[in-house]
């Protein structure tokens, strides 16, 4: 670290993206914008947002502890969770600019009017999209909790640590859990 300068004081640390989401579950959609956004950012603050109105199958707690497990060996990752504004949030983490994928056109209206909002909000931080790998870009939180809850296989969407979490939450019947290829 470059002399004067102090640890922890972001303003020093070079290009922080905020990732904002809810993230109920994380799967590899969002890991894979997590990894490419380390080759242009110093540090990727992955942001989880307690948004009880959207009524999340994780609690906020569960999702922020499994995402530290999933990043625990990625340098450059920080998982936090905040409340209220999103824009409140990057501002008291000294961050410019908030993170976001777009998966196919039908994202982009959503998306378009939330960085416009966030931007008439803060005129100095913006959005930055980027397109998610082909390999998940029909891979959303919600499909996958359905397809889950259904007894569908969601391997190679999330990693094995969601893929549990999710076999837990719906507590599936020990014969179906083999179905579908969670019964390891
Ligand atoms: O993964 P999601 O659910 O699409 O993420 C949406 C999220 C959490 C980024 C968005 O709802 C948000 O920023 N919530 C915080 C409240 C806020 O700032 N709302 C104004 C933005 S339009």
């Amino acid at each position: 670290m470059t002399k004067g300068r102090k640890k922890g004081d972001q303003t020093h640390m070079g290009k922080v993206a905020i990732y904002p989401g809810s993230f109920d579950p994380l799967t590899y959609g969002h890991i894979d914008i997590v990894e490419r956004a380390l080759a242009i950012f110093d540090k990727v603050i992955l942001a989880i947002a307690h948004d009880a109105e959207k009524k999340p199958l994780f609690t906020v707690q569960e999702r922020v502890e499994m995402a530290k497990l999933i990043f625990k060996d990625t340098p450059g990752v920080v998982v936090d969770s905040f409340k209220g504004l999103l824009v409140n949030y990057v501002e008291k983490s000294n961050a410019k600019v908030i993170l976001r994928g777009l998966r196919a056109t039908s994202d982009f209206e959503y998306e378009y009017h939330m960085a416009s909002m966030n931007r008439s909000l803060n005129v100095h931080l913006d959005t930055l999209f980027m397109m998610t790998s082909k390999d998940y870009f029909f891979v959303s939180s919600r499909t996958i909790k359905e397809v889950a809850k259904l007894g569908g296989t969601v391997e190679g969407l999330v990693p094995d640590l969601v893929a549990r979490r999710l076999k837990e939450k719906f507590k599936l019947p020990v014969g179906e859990r083999r179905l579908i290829g969670w019964d390891d």
